[in-house]
């Protein structure tokens, strides 16, 4: 392993689910008043499910949480059905007691979408800064819309998607035709995500096991995003078996 990452492989998507959501309500459980980072994608989906199904069964209570997205798409607004507001509300927020006041998501409708990019960013050290923060990696290491090439003290800032995403994101889950989906996003930094206390990464699948190994065992290198996150002080992977398939040390 080239760095610090922490590395749990479980047995299928399910138990990647279970193991993510049960490190995430351990932290609320702690911390009532804890600020969490969270993504969007297929990959949390089914964390969402289960922390929802905690609240509704267990008691767990998200009334003191702050939450904080990694991303949005420039020019939707929180109504459309593939924009990150929608699909946090569909998924996590309408299931559980979060105060939706304490949940920050980009607004890809902001009339200055820098200034958008600036308050996030200031919101998030207002509040003390991220306790932990969820992610998900695409096939080519990207973290957030941190496109590789994208620098490792990158702030909260207005991006270009590469074709490979755009391409990802149509392919039926989310957008039906790549001409729909929108080529520019406001997207968290790497700088902004490291500075979280704990990062949380997940991955389900044979088709990130290129990015997982690049980012685990590869080098230190803007080329895959995601291995920038070798030099956190608390940073864990939770990968099924197929996510882990392309690992030497696995
Ligand atoms: C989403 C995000 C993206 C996704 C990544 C993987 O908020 O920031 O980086 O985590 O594209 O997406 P899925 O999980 O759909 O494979």
């Amino acid at each position: 392993m080239a760095g610090n990452i922490n590395l749990v492989v479980c047995d299928d998507a399910a138990a990647v689910a279970r193991e993510a959501a049960r490190r995430f309500a351990g932290e609320i459980c702690a911390r009532p008043g804890a600020v969490i980072g969270l993504a969007t994608g297929s990959t949390p989906e089914a964390t969402y499910a289960e922390l929802a199904r905690m609240h509704r069964e267990e008691g767990l209570s998200f009334a003191g949480v702050s939450t904080f997205n990694l991303d949005e798409y420039l020019g939707l607004d929180g109504t459309h059905e593939q924009s990150y507001r929608y699909f946090m509300h569909d998924r996590l927020f309408r299931h559980v007691d979060v105060q939706p006041w304490n949940t920050f998501v980009l607004n890809g409708k902001a009339a200055n979408a820098h200034l958008e990019c600036q308050a996030f960013e200031q919101k998030i050290l207002a509040l003390g800064g991220v306790d932990i923060w969820l992610l998900g990696i695409g096939g080519n290491g990207h973290i957030a819309f941190n496109e590789p090439g994208s620098s490792v003290d990158s702030r909260t800032r207005v991006v270009n998607l590469t074709p490979d995403t755009i391409a990802a994101n149509s392919d039926g889950r989310f957008f039906k035709d790549a001409a729909e989906v929108p080529r520019c996003a406001l997207s968290a930094g790497i700088g902004t995500i490291r500075e979280a206390r704990k990062v949380v990464l997940l991955a389900t699948g044979s088709s990130k096991a290129g990015a997982i190994a690049a980012a685990v065992e590869g080098d230190f290198t803007t080329d895959c995003p995601a291995s920038l996150l070798q030099d956190h002080p608390d940073c864990t992977f939770i990968v099924d078996r197929d996510a882990a398939s392309g690992l030497k040390s696995a």
